[in-house]
């Protein structure tokens, strides 16, 4: 039976214990925040409606969200005081379809798997469905309580158990699949009369069972999934979780991590054949690796497409840019926004490149600033040379067209242009466009001054 499903995400809490001026549920795990994360899998079923209870910064929460998945549309509903999750649900209620089912969510619990929803769903008949855990040290959770054929009759709060429920070990996630039908009628019933005279969501279960509707549950596959974050130390705890099965993901799909403990993937990484990650890389945004790709030791590539049989040697930051086939790259380039390596370039070790497009079979190979450069085909750059690009208020344009041999410590002051096939003498500081085919030279003509030393010595 195909139902409508709604998906409410609980964000509300003021998240204390982060000790941070920013909103709990965008702190981030993978560089993308919890918020994000739950609305990410929330959207995977298409739901009905989508919405997000939300209270502290709230306009920060939703511009953020706004802004980074501007493709969902999201119903932000405020819950103005933190009067427990049962009134935050019923601040939804409005906004729910007549029929169907919610699935409820929490804001900071981020790596709930679409998988273990499904599981809920399946099981799902018009009845209430619960996600439980069970684990050695249940503190602070509400516990699962069963009668004595096994069913669910209620969920007690830590602050509210006795001793006998406390020793109980299964306990409640708080995320549920509850039949709306039932739930504004639920919602109104809630009472504070507990320990911390707050509407408990958990008392619908109260509701249900003496209804006569039945509790199913699942068992998270992962404690993680259902694990909350409340402080700095549980996000470092579920951002490792995460990072490793993002690990595992690539491994699966048949890239070779030297450590699968230390990689980072802040964004999404596409791999295709052969390929090779050694140890510390950080990969931020889409990231794509051709097939037979090695990158080395403590490589930082930010939104970068890489080709076949390219090298990344260790140390080497590359971000927004383009790198052609059997390309070579570091140790220790940097390689800026806006660049393209054409097929089989060289860039070595201390080169900085910028907005620029580096043609095919061209080398520039040590301690070199490109910038703002078109530079053609089979160029060699010699060490330590310059692209003066800026002159402190515009920055201008270098062209280096095919074959062109700059030697060493050439200071190309733009807006200029170096003719094809020509050589440009090292030390040359070229103010002017350069000819085809022949050798530019720049530089004061050595002298040597005979006799200066022996005169100064003599005094
Ligand atoms: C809740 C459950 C508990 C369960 C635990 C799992 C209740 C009464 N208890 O307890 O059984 O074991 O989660 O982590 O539901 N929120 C709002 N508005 C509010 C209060 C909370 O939006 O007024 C949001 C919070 O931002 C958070 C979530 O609801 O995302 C859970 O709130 P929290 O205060 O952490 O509930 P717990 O006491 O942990
Ligand atoms: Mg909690």
């Amino acid at each position: 039976m195909q139902q409508q499903i709604n998906c409410v995400i609980l964000a509300a809490g003021q998240g204390t214990r982060m000790y941070s001026s920013l909103p709990k549920v965008l702190h981030k795990i993978g560089n993308k925040a919890l918020l994000t994360h739950v609305i990410e899998t929330a959207a995977k079923f298409a739901p009905e409606k989508l919405l997000v209870v939300y209270g502290h910064g709230g306009d920060q929460v939703q511009s953020h969200i706004q802004e980074t998945l501007p493709e969902f549309s999201i119903g932000w509903v405020l819950q103005e005081q933190q009067l427990g999750t049962g009134h935050a649900l019923k601040c939804a209620v409005p906004d729910l379809s007549d029929d169907g089912l919610t699935i409820v969510l929490y804001g900071d619990v981020p790596l709930i798997s679409h998988a273990t929803l499904e599981r809920m769903l399946d099981i799902y008949n018009d009845n209430v469905v619960i996600l439980t855990d069970t684990i050695d040290n249940p503190t602070g959770y509400g516990r699962i309580v069963r009668n004595l054929d096994g069913q669910i009759t209620e969920v007690v709060e830590e602050k509210d158990a006795t001793p006998e429920q406390k020793a109980i070990r299964e306990i409640n996630s708080g995320i549920y699949i509850l039949p709306n039908k039932y739930l504004g009628k639920w919602l109104n019933s809630l009472a504070n009369n507990n320990s911390q005279n707050e509407y408990y969501l958990t008392d619908v279960i109260k509701y249900a069972h003496h209804q006569g509707v039945v509790i199913s549950s699942v068992n998270a596959a992962n404690h993680y999934e259902v694990s909350g974050v409340n402080n700095k130390l549980q996000l470092e705890q579920l951002e490792r979780v995460y990072q490793i099965s993002r690990a595992e993901q690539l491994l699966t799909q048949g890239a070779t991590l030297l450590d699968k403990n230390r990689l980072d993937i802040r964004g999404d990484v596409t791999v295709g054949k052969d390929c090779v990650i050694d140890i510390n890389c950080v990969l931020s945004g889409k990231v794509i690796l051709a097939n037979n790709v090695t990158i080395g030791a403590g490589v930082i590539l930010t939104n970068v497409s890489i080709a076949d049989n390219v090298t990344i040697k260790p140390y080497s930051i590359i971000e927004d840019a383009k790198i052609g086939a059997n390309a070579i790259v570091g140790p220790y380039a940097r390689i800026r926004p806006g660049t393209e390596l054409s097929d089989n370039t060289h860039v070595g070790n201390f080169v900085e490149i910028k907005k620029s497009i580096i043609g095919q079979g061209s080398k520039i190979n040590h301690l070199t600033y490109v910038g703002d450069a078109i530079i053609g085909k089979n160029v060699n750059v010699g060490a330590g040379s310059v692209t003066c690009n800026y002159d402190g208020k515009t920055k201008y344009t270098t062209t280096i067209k095919d074959n062109v041999f700059i030697g060493s410590g050439t200071m190309m002051v733009a807006p200029v242009t170096i003719g094809e096939n020509s050589v440009i003498g090292a030390g040359s500081v070229i103010t002017n466009d350069t000819p085809d085919n022949e050798l530019t030279i720049a530089r004061v003509r050595q002298t040597t001054i005979y006799g200066w030393l022996a005169n100064k010595n003599k005094k």
